[in-house]
Formats: C-alpha cells, structure tokens, sequence
C-alpha cells in the first residue's frame, strides 16, 4: 500500500447531528451540519485555511491567530476554527488583508525560532514550515538580537521522543492531547506571554514526570520540538502500511511509517475503529523486539532437552516433526498428541493450528491461552446471552452514563479505552469500581469514583450477588424488560434466591469486606443512573467461581435492563490481541470455529467434508488435562504457537513436569522462551509485521493485519503451519491469508460474510457479518438475546479452598502494568524497561510494618506452591492482608507461587487469589539465582540485573 497522509480538516466535527447550514465560502456554495467551524467547512469542500494550532483531534482552541477570516457583515477577522458556520454567512479565506495579517503572525513564530530547516527532523513534515510558505514568508523583518529562546535545554529523558523548547511555538497542541485523548494531564504551559514555555507535571523531565509515554502531544505537536528519536536517528517516513497493534485487546490501528524497508514509527490511525487516532506506549513506541538481536532465526532440533540445539534447515526441521508426530501416534495412539494456538497468532494461524491438530492428528486435543484467562468468559455469556462475546462497541461508552468496571485495570491493561473512559468521566458519567486495589481510575486527575468497592480477593459473586439483593428487594429491576427479553420464570427463581436475607450486603460485609453503605448504594446508581456499562477484566475471570461471576454479572445487566443500547452491556476487556479470535477460530478442545460442539453431527458433517476425513466427536483435552495426562504416561507430543505456558500457566513445577514427561515439544516461538527449555523442535515464528491476515478485538472487530516488511525467519507463521501439515500428508495449497479467510467464512456461520475484501471496504467489521448484517454487529442482543430469552443462572457464592491461615496469612492477586506486556517476551526487549525493570510487590503498610518491611527491600513471598524473592513497594494501593505483584519478569515467576485451584466450569486458573506469606529477604532464592545463571549462559535476555 502507497503512503497513506492523513487529511487535517482542522477542528473536531459538530458534537451531534443537527440540521444542515448552507453558506458560501470563497464565492463556492457550502452545506455542513450546524456546529460546524468555519475552518472545517473550508477544508471539507477542499481549502486549507493555515493554521497552527487547530487539528481535528482537539477542541479548537483559537491562540495562534493564522487562520483569520473576513466574514460579510462581521467586524475584525474572527479566527475560522472557532468560529461556527451560520446560514446565509459569506465567508472569505482569501484577500490581501488576510496575506498581511497571516505574514505577520508567521514572522513573529520564525523570529523566535532556529532557522535550520534543511537539518531539522522533521523537515518536509512540519507544519510551520508548511505555513511559512502556505503565508507566503519570504523575510522576517525581526532579527534574532531579541530575547528568544533558541539556547534551551533539550530534554532525551524519554527512551522515545525528545522535547526540544527551541522549536516550540506554544501551541498548547501538546498539552490539550494530554488532557483531550489521553486523560493524563501530565503537561501544562508555564508562565506568561513571551516566557510561556510547555512544562512536564512538576517542570520535571519527562521520564520522571505523570507522562505515560503514549505519544499523542507528540503525534499533535505540528513541529519537531515533540519528535520520535527514530525519525531523528533514521529520516522521515516516505510510505505507510495501515496495520493493527500486536500487543492488547484493544486492537489500536496504526500506520506502519516505513523508509524503504526499514519501520521509522507507528502512528495510530485516526479512522481506526477501536482507537479513534489514540495509542499506548507500547503499540507506539514498543515494536523495537521485531529485530531483537536475540530473535531467533533458524529453526532448531535436538533429539532430548538436556542436549544443546542444533541449528538446521526449514526442510529438516519441518520433516523432523511430522515424523516425530507420526510416530507417537503410531506408538501411543491417535490423542496421545496435541497443540496450544495462540492468542497473539492471527485468526489465519489459530485456524490453520487447530485445523492440523482435528484433520491431521485426528483428535480434538486443541487449547489455548484463553483457557487461563477469559474461558469463562466464553462460558458464562454463552450460557446467559448464547453468544461468547461482548455486547458492545468501544463507542458505546460515550453514551453511558454509569461504568461499572469490575477486576480490571484498564489505564494499565486497556490503556487507549481507559482514555475513552475517562474523556466521557470527565464529561460526568459516574463511576463504580469493585477491586481490592484502590486502581488508577478510582482517583486521576478529573475522575473520582462515586464509589470503590474494595472486596476481598474471592468474593466476587457475593458481592454482585447482594447488589442484585439490593436491587430486587428495593424494586430497582426493570420488570418490563425481564418479561420481554428473559424467561420469567428464571428470573423469579434468581429474584427469590437473591432476595434472601444472607445475601444482603449487611449479612455478608464481614466475608466481602465491603461496607453494605457503600454497596447499596453502588447497587442503585447502578440500576437507577442511567444507562450503565459493566467492564470487566481477569480479576473476574481468573477464580474458582470466574464463570459464575461472568454470569452474575450478565444477571445484574438484565435485571436492570442494561443491555440492547447504547451506552449499556457487558463488556470483557480481553487481554491479548487475539484471544477473542483464538476463541472464535475453534481453539477449544469441545469447540469448531462460531462455537459449535465437536459432538453435533450437522456441524461435524460440514468439515467433515471440506476436509476430507472423519472428525472426532469426543471433546479433547485441556491444558491442564494434557499435562497431566504427559505426567501419568498417556500424552507424549504437543505443537505449541505463540504461547510460554511454562511462564504464563499456574504452578509451574506442574507444567513444567509434564513437559518433560514428553518425548516431542514443538515450540514455535520469536524468542527462546521458558516453555523452549523442555522442547525438542523450535520453529522460529514471525512478528505481526511480517505476515497478512487479521486480529478479533474485545469489540468481535475484525482487523487487517498487513505485512510491511519480509519475514526475517523465511516464512509467516501459517506458512510454516502448512509445511507441517504438508508434511503430514494433508493437501493445503493456500496461497494467501486471504484464502484460510475465505474458508472461515465458508465453514463459520458468523463469518460468512467476512473476506479481505469485504475488511478493506469497511475498515473492519465485527462478527457477526454476514446476510443479515452484511457490514457486521456493533451492538448485540438489541431485539433479543442470541439465544432467544435471556437466562437468569442462580450463582451460589461458595469460598474457594485457597484459604489464609497461620503459614499464609496474606492474600497474593496479580496483574499488569501499562508499559509491560504479559510474561514480558516483547516489552522487555523494548526500552519499556526504562519504567517498569522488575516486578515489585505491592504491601499496605501496616502489614509492611508487622513484618519489618520497608519500601525497596527484598521480600520472599511464599505460597503452599513456592516461593519467590522482589523487591516490596510499601503502598495503600493495597488493603491490608492483601498483596499484589505483576508478573512480566521470568526472573520473579509469580506463578510458582500461585496454585492450581481453577475455575469450576472451565479449568480457568485461580491466579487471583493465592495464600501467602511475605517476609524480609537477603536476595533471589536459589531457584532464581540459577535461572539467572541458565539464562545468561543460553541466549536469553533477563540477567538478574534487578537482584544484583
Ligand atoms: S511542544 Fe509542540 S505541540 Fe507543544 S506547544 Fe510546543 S510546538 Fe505546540
Ligand atoms: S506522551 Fe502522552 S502522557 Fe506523556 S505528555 Fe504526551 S500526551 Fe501526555
Ligand atoms: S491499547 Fe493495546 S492495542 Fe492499543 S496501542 Fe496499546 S497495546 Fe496496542
Ligand atoms: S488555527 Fe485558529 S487560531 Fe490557531
């Protein structure tokens, strides 16, 4: 694709759709919906008024004073961008008043600015350099004798940009997009008139400022005072590839800036869906792991995992293992193999892994990483709704005017949405946030929940469960909409259940530890504000009631009538980029791609014979299920795509034994990582930008992924999946991405009318596409629930059998920061670790006190599972008796410390919650210390620089 500007129609469009204003300007007749400004109007119908410091992504703000007018009847030369359109108004962007005016403006810029274009960064991309000669600036009567500022510092704090105040023409550009898109307000304009200079939180550097390095002053900054270091180290970008971000659910679209073959910057897409021009740091700016020295390259095979790798050729390595797969089956039978597809693959991939393992092993022996994370999730919406998805788009949330957001931490997690959020908090929608930590969103600067509900890790469904008591025995439910769109008879039963006196918020306050004030009354804003959205994250899901909590939560969404409109709905944020699409593509052991059960006979039928073979209608097995089946003998192959279940799956000694129990692991992967330690084969995979296909966002968004640059390993990941399964013997001859698309689409209901096509056409669409809704669904279950009448499911609150005690009197919950990404494979080979290089648990004071504990010490941190060594971080982020840790560095292994307790419908890990005991430490654990030494002998990154 050719390089891809974006237009700047200057100021933001009219707030809502209004009537019609005709005017005329520069003699040309014009028509644009009331609220429009002058500026924009002009742009629509193709002139460029100059400006400086209007774009449209931000308010218009009117300080630069270039983009004057003469309007017919009006006095002065209003400035177009703040001036709306009127009917009947004659407006002139042109004359020679205008020429004089704007000239003027421009040379009192230049005169305070430094003149070397020809080596500046951003020359031939700057926008005062555009205006210079839109004005028609041929000399600056003002000399640089003047006070001016060209002898300011710059300041390289950031790992990926630099302010440089020489070129800075207070626009307040920047500042506004930190306040504006991304709700951190890190930025202000200090001082007065000529001394006004842009100062970072407290006239701090960057990198120790509020800044969360998400790019957007930069991106809004029309010079190269706010500038990426890689346009400076490596030119300007001469084409673009619009393409989808690799790292969270969020699924940011951004144009991949190339020069020649090499990536210079990501630049979030202003037409993208899901992000509306909005990043993150890592989307951004984290993208350096692509041409990691430490990526691996050639494939590698060794005959047991305690030889060293042996590098050899794709050929060898591809028939090394279909024959190592043909002959464990030959030997131990047709299950005794299986695969993981990954969430971070794309849909073409998961599809092709999941499709090798039931036509080409025979066996439904497939699982993927949502099985640690939002399998519940899928069970618990297709159980109440019918469908295993979120309800709403990410604009929704602009109409809300309640969020309740439960075990989420999206300004980390989600950080483009958590700035959705908090632009329509700021605009004075209401806030409920149930969390044991009191997380970002609960105080940031212009946002303060109306109520935080601070659980006790494990008490989901009682908590929810007295809310719903409050709202049934105060007669908040919305009784017409539960006639209409549930099963009445469900919902009495529910209403009753929930209704008895032990499930009110006074009887269980002492096991929640949440004040029944406090709930009740977050229970009727709930019910009574509004339209309210629910947004939830693994701190539902990852417990032994996750299913039941994912189906409490969809209870409370129907009782109240929140579900069907805008502004409403229940919506998982999912973690990876594509777990949704893993999900949707039939990476589950009792599921074909749209959901369908291995043992209905119509759906078997229909691969059945466009694969040629007959399908197994047993369900397969689980992670966890493989695993042990490898430690009792039974289970000897596993193909693993994209996922470190050695890192990211709980009790790692368990995963770890059964690994090694096994005579074939295929790991195929861009990085050594743990999992490869007990593997004989390593397939090097590739990165999202060196292959085609497509993401499925937490919104069911279908996205293009566009390959920019060539694999640096030979072959996209699904191209190697079709070695393999040639090897095998299967017939796949795709040619594209396109074509697997093609086949989805033909074999999964949902998708039918998905192509590449149809995704270029509309930009994205989300499933369902197809007859019915040819551009696809952004809002579901609007006239009625998938499944036809919305079920009420009792969910009884049983305590999980992780219990404190003398040993373990503490309760352990995990989660991520923003700059990190999961087990860190990516982001720690990024300058990412410039904010986060160790995970550090957090501890509330008092019980740091009891224990001696002071910020910045070493701690163990101990479980019945095992133990750990960090550093503490003493805080009131946490309540007391509850600890928290993140778990992005191998080194740490925050789950060798948690169990293996899982969720009772779906084997979901109870990674939540986890007894343990913290006490003061001399260093890293023996373990760690040896991990340390293995990885700086193997070619792994993470040294125990932090423990040394
Ligand atoms: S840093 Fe850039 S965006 Fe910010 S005020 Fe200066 S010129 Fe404007
Ligand atoms: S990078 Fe983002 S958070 Fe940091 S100052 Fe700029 S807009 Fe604000
Ligand atoms: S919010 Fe998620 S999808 Fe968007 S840029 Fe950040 S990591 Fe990527
Ligand atoms: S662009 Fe209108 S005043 Fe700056």
């Amino acid at each position: 694709m050719a390089w891809i500007g974006e237009i700047d129609l200057g100021t933001r469009p009219a707030p809502a759709a209004g009537p019609m204003v005709s005017l005329m300007i520069d003699d040309q007749p014009v028509q644009v919906p009331e609220g429009t400004s002058i500026m924009r109007a002009a742009a629509l119908m193709g002139t460029s008024i100059p400006k400086l410091c209007a774009t449209d992504t931000l308010e218009s703000f009117g300080s630069c004073r270039l983009c004057l007018v003469e309007i017919d009847g009006r006095a002065g030369y209003p400035a177009s961008c703040t001036t709306p359109v009127v009917p009947g108004m004659v407006v002139r962007t042109q004359s020679e008043r205008l020429k004089e005016l704007r000239k003027g403006v421009m040379e009192l810029y230049i005169s305070d600015h430094p003149l070397d274009c020809l080596t500046c960064s951003a020359n031939g991309d700057c926008e005062l350099q555009d205006m210079a000669g839109a004005v028609g600036l041929r000399d600056v009567r003002y000399g640089y004798e003047g006070e001016n500022h060209l002898a300011a510092a710059k300041d390289e704090s950031n790992p990926y940009f630099t302010f440089d105040s020489t070129k800075c023409i207070v626009c307040s550009r920047c500042v506004r997009a930190c306040d504006e898109v991304q709700g951190t307000l890190a930025l202000t304009v200090d001082g007065r008139g000529f001394g006004s200079q842009i100062a970072a939180s407290q006239k701090q550097d960057f990198l120790s400022s509020e800044c969360v390095s998400c790019g957007a002053c930069v991106q809004a900054c029309p010079t190269a005072a706010l500038n990426e270091k890689s346009v400076i180290e490596i030119g300007t970008p001469d084409r673009a590839v619009v393409t989808t971000c690799a790292y969270c659910g969020v699924g940011c679209t951004f144009r991949a800036e190339m020069r020649g073959e090499e990536l210079v910057r990501m630049v979030p897409w202003k037409d993208g869906k899901a992000n509306r021009g909005h990043s993150c740091v890592k989307g951004r700016f984290a993208w350096g792991y692509a041409k990691h020295r430490e990526r691996i390259l050639k494939p590698m095979i060794r005959s047991s995992i305690d030889q060293p790798w042996r590098e050899v050729e794709w050929d060898e390595a591809i028939a090394y293992t279909a024959s190592e797969f043909r002959r464990i089956q030959a030997k131990y039978g047709v299950r005794s193999v299986g695969g993981i597809t990954s969430s971070r693959c794309t849909n073409e991939e998961t599809f092709l892994v999941q499709k090798l393992i039931r036509q080409g092993f025979g066996n439904n022996n497939v699982d993927t990483c949502a099985r640690v994370c939002h399998s519940p999730t899928g069970y618990g919406l297709k159980t109440t709704f019918g469908t295993s998805a979120g309800t709403q788009d990410f604009d929704s949330v602009m109409h809300a005017d309640v969020m309740m957001v439960i075990g989420a931490n999206p300004t980390d997690g989600h950080p483009v949405f958590a700035s959705r959020m908090k632009r329509r908090l700021r605009q004075g929608a209401r806030l409920i946030v149930v969390d044991p930590r009191r997380i970002d969103l609960v105080r940031t600067p212009h946002v303060e929940a109306d109520h935080h509900l601070p659980l006790k890790p494990g008490t989901n469904v009682a908590v929810l469960t007295a809310m719903a008591h409050v709202i049934v025995e105060e007669g908040l439910a919305d009784e017409a909409f539960i006639r209409t769109r549930c099963d009445w008879d469900e919902y009495q039963d529910w209403a009753a259940f929930v209704s008895e006196p032990h499930r009110s918020p006074e009887a269980t306050e002492p096991l929640t530890n949440v004040p029944a004030a406090e709930l009740r009354a977050a229970a009727r804003l709930y019910a009574t504000g509004g339209n309210a959205a629910i947004y939830y994250g693994l701190g539902v899901t990852e417990h032994s009631q996750g299913s039941s909590t994912v189906m409490a939560i969809a209870n409370l969404a129907m009782a109240t009538g929140n579900i069907g409109r805008e502004g409403t709905g229940v919506n998982p944020l999912r973690g990876q980029n594509n777990v949704q699409g893993a999900c949707d593509m039939g990476s589950f052991p009792h599921e074909f791609s749209g959901y369908r059960h291995v043992s209905d006979s119509g759906t078997r039928a229909l691969f059945e014979e466009a694969w040629g073979v007959t399908l197994d209608a047993e369900p397969g097995l689980r992670i966890p299920n493989m695993l042990d089946a490898a430690t009792e003998g039974a289970f000897k192959g596993l193909f693993v795509q994209g996922e470190d279940i050695l890192q990211s799956d709980p009790n790692t000694t368990h995963v770890a034994a059964g690994l090694a129990a096994m005579e074939c692991v295929v790991v195929q992967d861009l990085f050594l990582n743990e999992t490869a330690n007990y593997a004989h084969i390593f397939l090097p995979g590739s990165t999202f930008l060196e292959k085609d296909g497509t993401f499925t966002n937490a919104e069911r968004r279908i996205q293009r992924v566009r390959k920019v640059m060539a694999p640096s390993n030979g072959y996209g990941d699904w191209e190697v999946v079709q070695l393999v399964a040639q090897a095998m013997g299967l017939d796949w001859t795709y040619a594209h991405p396109s074509e697997i698309m093609d086949e989805i689409a033909r074999l999964t209901p949902s998708f039918a009318g998905v192509s590449y096509a149809a995704l270029d056409e509309h930009g994205s669409m989300q499933w369902p596409a197809n007859d019915k809704a040819p551009a696809g669904t952004p809002m579901m279950h609007i006239d009625g629930f998938a499944r036809g009448k919305g079920k009420f499911v009792v969910t009884d609150y049983v305590a999980t059998d992780e219990k404190t005690g003398p040993r373990f009197p503490l309760l352990l919950t995990t989660g991520r920061i923003l700059s990190h990404y999961n087990v860190g494979a990516q982001t720690r080979r990024t300058d990412n670790v410039a904010w986060h290089p160790e995970d550090l648990l957090e501890i509330h004071p008092a019980d740091a006190e009891n224990r001696g504990i002071k910020d910045g010490d070493w701690v163990s941190l101990r479980s019945r599972a095992g133990e750990t060594t960090l550093r503490a971080t003493v805080t009131e982020r946490v309540a007391p008796g509850v600890v928290y840790t993140t778990f992005h560095h191998p080194v740490t292994q925050a789950n060798v410390i948690t169990t293996d307790f899982s969720d009772w419908a779906t084997n979901c890990p109870e990674y939540k919650v986890t007894a343990v005991q913290v006490g003061l430490s001399n260093g890293p654990s023996d373990w760690q210390e040896h991990y340390a030494e293995q990885a700086r002998r193997s070619r792994r990154i993470e040294p125990l620089e932090a423990a040394e």
